[in-house]
């Protein structure tokens, strides 16, 4: 029997995400809390002899050279030389393209679990290059929980666990381009001086958020970008809101909207109201992978 192993990756969100300037090599300066929730794709990889072979759930995302768990297979082969193969199947429950880091957390799992299977021995530094070269969310993933992170996002650094929060989250059935909202004419970039590389913004909302004053701490400045296309969202953000959250907001570049509820009671209740769009009620966890 060829060996298997089973990795869970979550989804995050992020509860703060500011878009600072634009840099030299094209990526812009954030500065963002991250977080991960109990929403997590199914990853099992199986030996094979040679080649790298993908299923998925969707099949849409099967093709292993251009799905981001695939290319993180190829980069091992590539990186190491290692000349044997992995059936990767993926069985998703995060929706695509939603601004939730589902394609970052299976590529970061494919890291860790080829870097296992395939007795690769990369440390877990030369696992985070490779992360950050697969894309700006993936390092995050490879870590999961409460995290901010400035830089391109990958510049980490772990919080104490956020006091207890429920999420309602709401996929509408929209595609958003991240790279056309970093360059949208609607994102207002903030220019604000930054004291230790942070600005006092989001040190102020940092500070609200590990205290569970959510109201207070809960932002993201691409939601002027993404709303200016898609009206619809901004419409839901409020419908959160007025159904009882106690406050909402876009994850990542969208579509997907939280709203942030103090009782899983809550959050159920108001996810059934929202019974024209695809819901699910969340909460965090301290992880972003887990085997098994
Ligand atoms: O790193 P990732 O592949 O997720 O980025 C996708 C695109 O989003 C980049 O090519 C870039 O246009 C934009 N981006 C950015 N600044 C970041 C992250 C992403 O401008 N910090």
């Amino acid at each position: 029997m060829p060996t298997s192993i089973v990795y869970r990756s979550f989804a995050k969100i992020n509860l703060y995400l500011d878009v600072l300037n634009r840099r030299r090599d094209g990526y812009h300066n954030i500065e963002t809390l991250f977080q991960t929730v109990n929403l997590a794709d199914r990853m099992t990889f199986t030996e094979r002899e040679t080649g790298i072979e993908l299923d998925c759930s969707e099949p849409q995302l099967a093709n292993p050279d251009t799905n981001l768990a695939g290319r993180a297979a190829r980069m091992l082969q590539e990186r190491t030389g290692y000349g044997r193969g992995v059936h990767i199947e993926i069985e998703k429950h995060i929706p695509i393209a939603a601004g939730l880091a589902g394609g970052s957390g299976n590529a970061a799992a494919t890291l860790v679990a080829l870097n296992d299977l395939w007795d690769l021995e990369l440390s877990m530094g030369q696992l985070k290059l490779m992360a950050l070269e697969l894309g700006s969310d993936v390092p995050y993933c490879l870590e999961g929980g409460a995290f901010t992170a400035t830089g391109r996002g990958e510049e980490l650094m772990r919080i104490a666990p956020l006091p207890a929060a429920w999420f309602v989250l709401v996929h509408p059935p929209i595609a958003v381009s991240t790279p056309r909202v970093y360059n949208s004419p609607n994102l207002r970039r903030n220019d604000a001086p930054r004291f230790a590389g942070r600005t006092r913004g989001f040190r102020i909302a940092v500070h609200s958020l590990m205290h569970g004053r959510y109201g207070d701490g809960v932002f993201n400045a691409m939601e002027s970008a993404v709303f200016a296309d898609h009206p619809t969202l901004e419409k839901i953000k409020h419908l959160l809101v007025e159904r009882g959250c106690i406050t909402a907001a876009m994850s990542g570049s969208g579509p997907t909207l939280f709203g942030v509820c103090d009782s899983r009671r809550n959050a159920m209740r108001i996810a059934e109201s929202l019974e024209e769009y695809e819901t699910s009620v969340v909460s965090p966890v301290p992880y972003g992978l887990e085997r098994g």
